[in-house]
């Protein structure tokens, strides 16, 4: 039987809605709308997508985003400096520095350099530390919001076999931590990994975040599986796909996410809540 699509944009839609109308109470108690920063550095056309995506979702939601649109020529020292004030900023209670960076700013010593409570993308060591201690404070925003879509569809995971095809520090590495913490056995692939479609077959739930369309065959999947597929590519034809071959997947899956319309806005919906968490969080301590 063919799988069943899981609509990331129906699920997104509504925590969005969520945090719209929690915003709303925040102004009628006096408090002010949460404040993000998006910072984006240079002009890739993927990521002024990426970036235009999340502040429409902010204006949205009632959250104020200020924009910052820094030319490629930008030193790192100019942009910790402005990291540093964004920092101090009281009507600020998020930052997002839109990754990848340009390649003479080190992505390390800048994500560092944002204090912890603003760390919306939850890309800082002390929250992956956090989430890998099992005490989540923010946490990153594409695996945060694949665990939501899981709970969504009502996987179960204790005991399950989570299979993860992607190492990266925004999706693979905390995927697995995000799993671990949901009580799954975990199995993360990547480069040097033998026998990856053996791995694959034996993924209960199987999320992918490599970016190379067509690195999970969909023969490979193992029936009843659910498959989550984090990849955005563009074909030579300029429509967007997975990393999964989704239709042979969709033939043995049970869940199977699409691209576009799965993974992607639930990112931006979790980039929502995590900035009304941290100005929740802001007001507690204040
Ligand atoms: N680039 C690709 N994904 C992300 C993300 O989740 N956050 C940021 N800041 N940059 C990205």
């Amino acid at each position: 039987m063919p799988a069943n699509i899981i609509d990331g944009n129906a699920i997104a839609l509504e925590i969005r809605k969520q945090v719209q109308q929690s915003v709303s109470k925040r102004l009628e108690n006096g408090l002010k709308a949460p404040g993000l920063a998006v910072v984006l550095v240079g002009e890739s056309p993927a990521s002024q997508v990426y970036v235009r995506k999340k502040r429409e979702a902010c204006a949205e939601a009632g959250v104020v985003s200020r924009a910052f649109n820094l030319p490629d020529s930008t030193s790192e020292r100019e942009l910790l400096n402005l990291i540093e004030r964004l920092n101090h900023d009281h009507e600020i209670d998020g930052i997002l520095i839109q990754l990848p960076l340009p390649d003479h700013i080190d992505a390390t010593t800048v994500l560092e350099a944002i204090h912890p409570d603003k760390d919306v993308d939850g890309f800082h060591p002390y929250n992956i530390g956090r989430l890998a201690q099992r005490i989540p404070s923010l946490r990153p925003c594409t695996p945060y919001g694949v665990i939501h879509m899981l709970n969504t569809i009502g996987e179960t995971y204790k005991g399950r076999h989570a299979v993860i095809v992607g190492a990266s520090n925004i999706v693979g590495r905390p995927m697995g931590l995000e799993l671990l913490l949901a009580g799954a056995t975990v199995t993360t692939c990547h480069r040097f990994t033998r026998d990856l479609a053996d791995h694959v077959a034996r993924a209960d739930i199987l999320v992918v975040a490599v970016g190379k369309p067509g690195i999970v065959k969909g023969e490979w999947v193992k029936p009843g599986a659910t498959v989550i597929d984090v990849g955005i590519n563009r074909t030579a034809e300029g429509k967007l796909t997975g990393d999964v071959d989704f239709a042979a997947a969709a033939e043995r899956a049970a869940y199977i996410t699409p691209v576009p319309g799965g993974v992607g806005p639930m990112t931006v919906a979790m980039l929502l809540r995590n900035t009304l968490e941290a100005a929740n969080n802001h007001d507690a301590s204040s």
